[in-house]
């Protein structure tokens, strides 16, 4: 499968990168409107070819998106040090305005992968500007932030993170819903499991969790200016569910009605395969956590509506 990917920085580059890692792709093309930095990001990733899968992996322009099966959107601007997502709004809305059209007019048939902040409503910005059905355009949303609460319970539980089942939920960012109530280490819920390994999950270390997860961003911007590694191999993970066929469950935030809040793009644990997302689940949440993702939703679609696009 061809895969393009629009915006060279760190977060396109990383996602390109662990494609190659995890051999996702069979081509990837890198577009930016800085067409020297994404000639070296090309060339270097291309070097990590002979150490991993065979992909071919090339700098072009918007006409060279043709044919791909998937185009990941990484462009645009990322947050400064005690920046919020959601302040990236109005600036990152009009960089869209010009670039969903370039890629629709070349790739009309690729499942359209968003990472840039905030992401969940440049999701639902993409499916506007597209007309694209919902489940063809896809927030990677909070895939990385699960990825962050299952590492981080998979730490204190004393297990591997992939043995953690637990999702996080809503707005990848501030308002997010870790789903405390659904989460399952192997099989078991997490009160069984602490008390059958005796390793006690107290509410100090919930609340160390969920700090861990929601302020995980802000941390290591403040240290090392953006975060490019974990989303890289989120967006990654994504490409593989859809160039595999998967029917993989991932948190990714689609356009839909949630919790009768109307149409709005945040993060569920959806069904994943080459066609896009073709279904939702809804975990069994405490009357808090569905509370949570009201909220988080409304707030979601209270910035959607704030655009005129
Ligand atoms: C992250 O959570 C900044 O959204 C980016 O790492």
């Amino acid at each position: 499968m061809k895969l393009g990917i629009v915006g060279a920085g760190m977060v396109g580059s990383s996602a390109a990168f662990a494609c190659v890692m995890r051999g996702a792709a069979s081509r990837i093309v890198l577009v930016d409107i800085d067409e020297a930095r994404a000639r070296a990001e090309a060339e270097d990733i291309a070097h990590a070819v002979p150490f991993a899968a065979s992909v071919q992996v090339d700098a072009g322009d918007y006409a060279d998106l043709a044919g791909a099966g998937v185009v990941i959107l990484a462009c645009g601007v990322s947050q400064k040090p005690g920046e919020t997502r959601l302040a990236l709004l109005s600036r990152n809305a009009e960089v869209f305005r010009a670039v969903v059209g370039e890629v629709m007019r070349h790739a009309p048939e690729a499942i359209l992968v968003i990472a840039s902040n905030p992401v969940d409503i440049m999701a639902q910005v993409t499916q506007a500007l597209s007309g694209l059905p919902p489940g063809r355009v896809i927030g990677s949303g909070t895939i990385l932030d699960t990825a962050r609460f299952r590492w981080l319970l998979g730490r204190h539980l004393g297990i591997a993170p992939r043995s953690v089942h637990a999702y996080v939920l809503g707005e990848h960012g501030d308002s997010e819903v870790l789903a405390w109530s659904a989460a399952r280490a192997g099989s078991v819920s997490l009160e069984s499991f602490a008390a059958q390994m005796r390793t006690p999950l107290t509410d100090a270390a919930r609340a160390r969790i969920d700090e861990g997860v929601r302020r995980a961003a802000y941390t290591i911007i403040a240290g090392k200016g953006a975060t490019w590694y974990g989303i890289g191999a989120g967006l990654a993970r994504i490409v593989a569910a859809i160039a595999g066929d998967e029917q993989a469950v991932l948190s990714l935030s689609t356009v839909g009605n949630v919790q009768d809040v109307g149409e709005v793009a945040c993060s569920l644990p959806r069904v994943l395969a080459r066609e896009g997302v073709s279904a939702t689940l809804m975990p069994d949440l405490a009357a808090s956590e569905q509370e949570a993702l009201a909220a988080s939703a409304r707030l979601l679609k209270e910035g959607f509506d704030s655009l005129s696009l």
